[in-house]
């Protein structure tokens, strides 16, 4: 008993030292507001803070008509990232749009810098994400639902409904970063060498070959 209490402090000591890379999203800002300077060509962690900054640099329209869905998986990823809102630059938050047609995917990636929660606008969605356990934690959600997607770990969504359906994400990134398996295995250039996808995939070359085949970036 009398042991407890030494120990129990020092964990919480640790816990309040240690940086906690399970609830890290992007570092914390040290000025009001550093608009991305998109164009220049200084390479931080982040972008360099540009000096005229409007309104409309913390401004998106983006977000509020449907995107197009008619492409191979049905589904559109429309982001409102750093990229589209330069004002997002060192604030560690972002959002998407993601609009699905009846039976679209957005198939299986990751964020690696995020944690994504949905909130469904429209429709609806079988959703899961996968753990590094190898555990599916999958559900059916519809409009008005929210779902979270932890950080880093493969997730999807399908509209299993017979009409279009969205969602609205949130990020605790200004930039989440998305790597979907099927594209970066099947699709990376230069490519993965076959060796490497038939002896992971356990499959020989022709079935490797037929995937990059129906993935590789169109040629126009
Ligand atoms: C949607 O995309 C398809 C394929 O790129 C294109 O043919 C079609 O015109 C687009 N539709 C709209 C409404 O932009």
């Amino acid at each position: 008993m009398a042991g407890l209490l030494p120990c129990a402090t020092v964990a919480v000591l640790l816990l309040a030292i240690l940086p906690s890379p399970s609830t890290a999203g992007d570092p914390d800002l040290l000025q009001d507001i550093c608009v991305a300077d998109l164009t220049s060509a200084v390479k931080v962690n982040g972008f360099s803070c540009k000096a005229a900054v409007t309104e409309d640099d913390f401004y998106f329209k983006g977000l509020a008509a449907a995107g197009n869905t008619s492409n191979t998986y049905g589904s559109v990823v429309t982001g409102a990232n750093v990229e589209k809102v330069p004002g997002l630059n060192t604030l560690g938050v972002s959002m998407s749009r993601i609009d699905y047609a009846p039976g679209g995917l957005n198939p299986p990636h990751t964020h690696p810098r995020a944690t994504e929660m949905v909130f469904v606008l429209q429709g609806t969605l079988d959703v899961g994400f996968i753990t590094t356990g190898n555990k599916l934690y999958t559900k059916t959600i519809s409009a008005g639902d929210v779902f979270v997607f932890p950080r880093g770990l493969v997730h999807f969504q399908r509209n299993s409904g017979e009409s279009p359906a969205a969602v609205i994400s949130a990020f605790n990134s200004q930039l989440p970063g998305t790597q979907s398996l099927a594209t970066t295995l099947f699709a990376a250039s230069p490519e993965v060498p076959n060796a490497v996808l038939t002896k992971a995939l356990q499959v020989g070359t022709k079935e490797v070959e037929k995937i990059k085949s129906r993935l590789a970036p169109k040629k126009s």
